[in-house]
């Protein structure tokens, strides 16, 4: 889950490549963070507990020149968030970022332990630094002890080093942890991510697992773990640099948030025709769905409820059975997968620990895989036989609001693209969807224009210190994911529920102190059915904020205390228009709490370990 980077080269100031770049890893961790730059053939280390703004007013004091070093940001895995546990971590003059887990650290500190390193740290990755440095003292040079040290760790990682002794390369590797390099003109870098690398060049090469790259200023060579020269393919990334800034915004979160009708635009572009209302995924073999029976969705936090929501979609349109698992219970219980079954990973990082698992679990029992994940070439992209990306552009907002509207679009493109391929619907009717589906993008624009009334909602609502969601039909998971915003970000404590439960249990909560929000836009069955819940609340003297397309009805008025007013459309993709509400509540309500609305306190937003 943490961040690292690596720059060498004489085109711009090493530190300053190495605070914007992690500034803009920062929601991968952001427990501490640190550098290290050569400086006349000396490693300067400088290190800081807390958040990047700390290291930084340390660095402004004493700011090292040199031409190249690495950085780090980190969510905190081995070892309190300290000083002294923050990266990199040093051995003789090596220094070493790491993002992973080092699983036979211990026996590595042993035998180091009895060669008389000493360790200052409570981390794994401090044995890595006095790895490399005492496989040099045995007469290995940089390139080789670090290729030695990393044959010699077990587990996941990416790892960059740099040594005073060869002040003139970065060397890096990883396994099942991301990290891509990339090139520039007299200068490379490497990063976990790409959006670390935006504002400097675009050309990138995503490492495999063992790759080791020896980054010059001049060159990068990518070998395997051997030693032997290993070609990897240079990709162009056509992200806009813009796209991973503020852009004016008071936070990552809003500016996601407002630009969920571009992202839903990019999800559809280039995959539809309106002609004949087929769908195309450039990533996906139509072989893929032969035989397929039955289809398990596997994922996590906002990733699942997007795919309770596919189950809707996939069921309605193409009438394939769909099992939704919790990423991280589904290995642990024998799931019943075989060779007709379609395993479908939803990750916006494609990187979650419990989903990439479950992906490979689901593979190993012989079902076929497809993944939903906004980064490209990410590991759980790699590990599937198809991938659709959903193009939201980078999410840095640690909750996850674009992501989860485009993966509902996906989502919906391919129950499209399965019921004409399974002939579960006409083209007649595929036309009708996907007309519904290009409407999303200005019925979205439409709900933005509540931001100032919702903002005066939260000031009403924002002292209350439980909340309950609930909603019926395909917009049920929409309560969930409701409450996991408020609750993530504005750590009220928040419960999302299908309205027809309430009778079985939350009602007991119901009283004059629980806000509870209704949701229940369109005028169909699901709707009817909610009216009686806010009967029943309102029996109970609850507090009700109802989300409603028709704020006219007679059967609301005068029983609800404040009506979000969100525009009509058609049911299946309702829930892409009523969530929008829910983050921007969320949103306003952490504010006016005054709590970290981007990096929220314990949470990452990308969770690397089980
Ligand atoms: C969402 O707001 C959360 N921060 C979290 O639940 C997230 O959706 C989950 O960790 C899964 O991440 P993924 O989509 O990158 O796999």
């Amino acid at each position: 889950m943490c961040g690292i980077l690596g720059y060498i080269g004489d085109q711009r100031k090493t530190v300053d490549v190495l605070m914007k770049g992690l500034s803009r890893l920062e929601y991968r961790g952001y427990d501490s963070s640190g550098i290290a730059v050569i400086e006349d053939g000396k490693s300067r280390v400088f290190k800081s507990k807390g958040k990047l703004s700390k290291l930084k007013t340390k660095i402004n004091k004493h700011s090292p020149k040199g031409t190249l070093g690495i950085g780090h940001t980190r969510w905190a895995t081995h070892g309190d968030a300290s000083q002294k546990n923050a990266h990199p971590h040093i051995s003789g003059g090596t220094s070493v970022v790491h993002n992973g887990i080092v699983e036979n650290y211990l026996d590595l500190k042993n035998e180091l332990k009895k060669k008389g390193y000493k360790f200052y740290s409570d981390t794994d990755t401090e044995v890595i630094a006095h790895l490399i440095e005492d496989l040099s003292e045995d007469g290995l040079d940089f390139e080789d002890a670090a290729r030695a040290a990393f044959k010699k760790i077990e587990g996941s990682f990416a790892i960059a080093v740099i040594s005073d002794k060869e002040p003139d390369k970065v060397i890096a590797t990883r396994r099942f942890s991301p990290l891509i390099v990339a090139k520039g003109d007299n200068e490379n870098y490497l990063a976990s991510d790409v959006p670390a690398i935006l504002p400097f060049c675009k050309d990138v090469i995503y490492l495999e697992d063992g790759d080791v790259a020896i980054l010059e200023k001049d060159s990068i060579r990518i070998t395997d773990i051997d030693g032997n020269k290993v070609k990897r393919k240079v990709q162009s990334i056509n992200w806009d640099p813009i796209s991973a800034e503020k852009c004016g915004y008071r936070h990552y979160m809003m500016k996601e948030i407002f630009e969920q009708p571009r992202a839903i635009l990019d999800t559809m572009r280039g995959r539809f025709s309106e002609e004949t209302g087929e769908v195309f995924f450039e990533d996906v073999d139509p072989s893929l769905f032969k035989n397929v029976k039955r289809i398990v969705a596997l994922a996590c936090g906002t990733s699942y409820h997007a795919s309770l929501i596919g189950k809707y979609m996939i069921e309605k349109f193409a009438k394939i059975s769909v099992e939704v698992d919790i990423a991280s219970e589904f290995r642990y219980r024998k799931p019943i997968i075989d060779k007709n079954t379609l395993a479908i990973a939803v990750s916006q990082s494609g990187e979650t620990a419990d989903t990439s698992e479950a992906l490979l679990e689901a593979k190993e029992r012989g079902a076929k895989t497809l993944s939903i994940t906004n980064v490209m070439m990410s590991k759980i992209a790699r590990d599937s036989d198809g991938v659709i990306y959903t193009h939201a552009g980078p999410e840095i907002g640690v909750a996850s609001t674009k992501a989860f509207t485009t993966q509902l679009v996906a989502f919906y493109f391919l129950a499209i693209y399965l019921g004409r391929l399974k002939k579960q619907i006409t083209k007649k009717e595929s036309i009708q969807m996907i007309k519904d589906a290009l409407s999303i993008p200005q019925l979205i624009e439409i709900t933005l224009k509540l931001d100032n009334q919702i903002k005066d909602l939260a000031k009403e609502f924002f002292t209350y210190r439980n909340f309950l969601y609930l909603g019926r039909g395909i917009n049920h998971p929409i309560a969930f994911e409701g409450a996991l915003k408020l609750k993530e970000i504005s750590y009220i404590h928040a419960e999302g529920y299908a309205a027809g439960e309430m009778k079985h249990g939350p009602i007991a909560l119901i009283d004059e102190n629980m806000p509870i929000v209704l949701i229940a836009p369109g005028d169909g069955i699901a709707y009817k059915k909610i009216l009686g819940n806010l009967q029943e609340v309102r029996a109970r003297k609850g507090k009700v904020i109802f989300l409603t397309s028709d704020p006219h009805a007679p059967e609301i008025q005068g029983n609800v205390d404040k009506i979000i007013e969100v525009p009509d459309c058609p049911y299946m993709v309702s829930p892409i228009i009523s969530i929008v509400p829910l983050q921007l509540l969320a949103y306003h309500i952490a504010t006016c709490k005054g709590t970290d609305v981007d990096q929220p306190r314990n949470l990452a937003k990308v969770v690397t370990v089980e």
